[in-house]
């Protein structure tokens, strides 16, 4: 069997090898896999002999009317390096139980990837940071406070504990608890050699590219001021609602993170701005292709 197969609950392996037969039998495999945030899915114009499925049409996906309307993944190549590209994804604040919410992403790294970009659109807390830069991801703070992966996992860091009819955990649950903080954590959730493949295709393409670290909230609200100046005094540099289950479960799949925020409004104490249509949509075409620029150079050279 797969081996990333192998890594998952019973529970979630039947639904993830389902979608996972189904898509190969398809062609879809890749070495790079892309999560394309909100309003950066154009990137699939760039995708060379592209074919599209949407979401909706793979078995084990449609459990949710969610997934069926959220995008299509998408396998191709791109600078010549085979990629599988999700073309949208969902986000914890649909309320979606971590099943569902993370199914695209474990299949995403059941179909051969070594490693996997991930973007999102995000408000800038840095304040050096203005619309339509880039920013590369050099670490997350996680606001969701729960181990997206309970339950997902043939073995979990964390066990569920079986509390019986004293209602305490079990002494092999209370061992396996111990072991945790000595055994598996990430050191480098975001390994920093293929960041600075990132950072290296930006110098190269004249992307002016920051590196910092993204806040994952559960929104959807955007955040109330007091908020955007703690997340601020506490080290993060953007601000969005994605990316931190996801990368947290490619880690553990063995596929390696990297991430690339997209700045698409300032985040400010004083209050968000009203961003205008017009706004928006300036950011939206500047940062496509600056965006398509960056990842056409970046490919290449984790292929090496
Ligand atoms: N906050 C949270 N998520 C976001 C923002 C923001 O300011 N901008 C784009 N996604």
């Amino acid at each position: 069997m797969n081996e990333r197969l192998a890594l998952l609950s019973d529970r979630w392996q039947d639904r993830v090898s389902t979608a996972v037969d189904w898509l190969e039998d398809r062609g879809f495999r890749g070495k790079a896999g892309l999560i394309l945030g909100s309003g950066l899915g154009n990137f699939v114009d760039s995708v060379d002999d592209a074919q599209f499925v949407d979401y909706g049409s793979i078995p084990g996906y449609s459990a949710t009317s969610v997934a069926e309307h959220t995008g299509r993944l998408v396998c191709g190549t791109a600078s010549g390096v085979p990629v599988v590209v999700m073309q949208g994804r969902l986000h914890p604040y649909e309320g979606l139980p971590a099943e569902e919410l993370l199914l695209p992403t474990a299949v995403l790294a059941c179909l051969g990837i070594e490693t996997a970009l991930v973007t999102n659109a995000a408000g800038g807390l840095n304040r050096y940071y203005t619309p339509g830069d880039l920013m590369v991801i050099r670490d997350q703070l996680d606001f969701h406070f729960s181990d997206p992966l309970r339950g997902l996992l043939a073995e979990p860091f964390a066990p569920i504990p079986d509390y019986g009819a004293d209602l305490l955990p079990s002494k092999a649950d209370l061992a396996a608890l111990a072991k945790i903080g000595r055994s598996g954590g990430a050191i480098h959730l975001f390994e920093p050699k293929l960041a600075k493949l990132l950072v290296e295709a930006a110098a190269e393409t004249g992307v002016p590219m920051h590196s910092g670290t993204y806040v994952s909230m559960y929104g959807p609200p955007y955040e109330a001021k007091a908020e955007i100046g703690m997340l601020r005094r506490i080290g993060g540099d953007a601000v969005g609602m994605s990316t931190a289950p996801e990368t947290i479960l490619l880690k553990r799949l063995g596929v390696e993170p990297v991430g690339l925020s997209c700045i698409t409004n300032p985040a400010r104490e004083t209050g968000q701005p009203e961003l205008s249509h017009q706004d928006v949509v300036e950011v939206g075409i500047m940062v496509r292709k600056r965006m398509a620029r960056l990842l056409l150079a970046y490919l290449p050279k984790i292929d090496k």
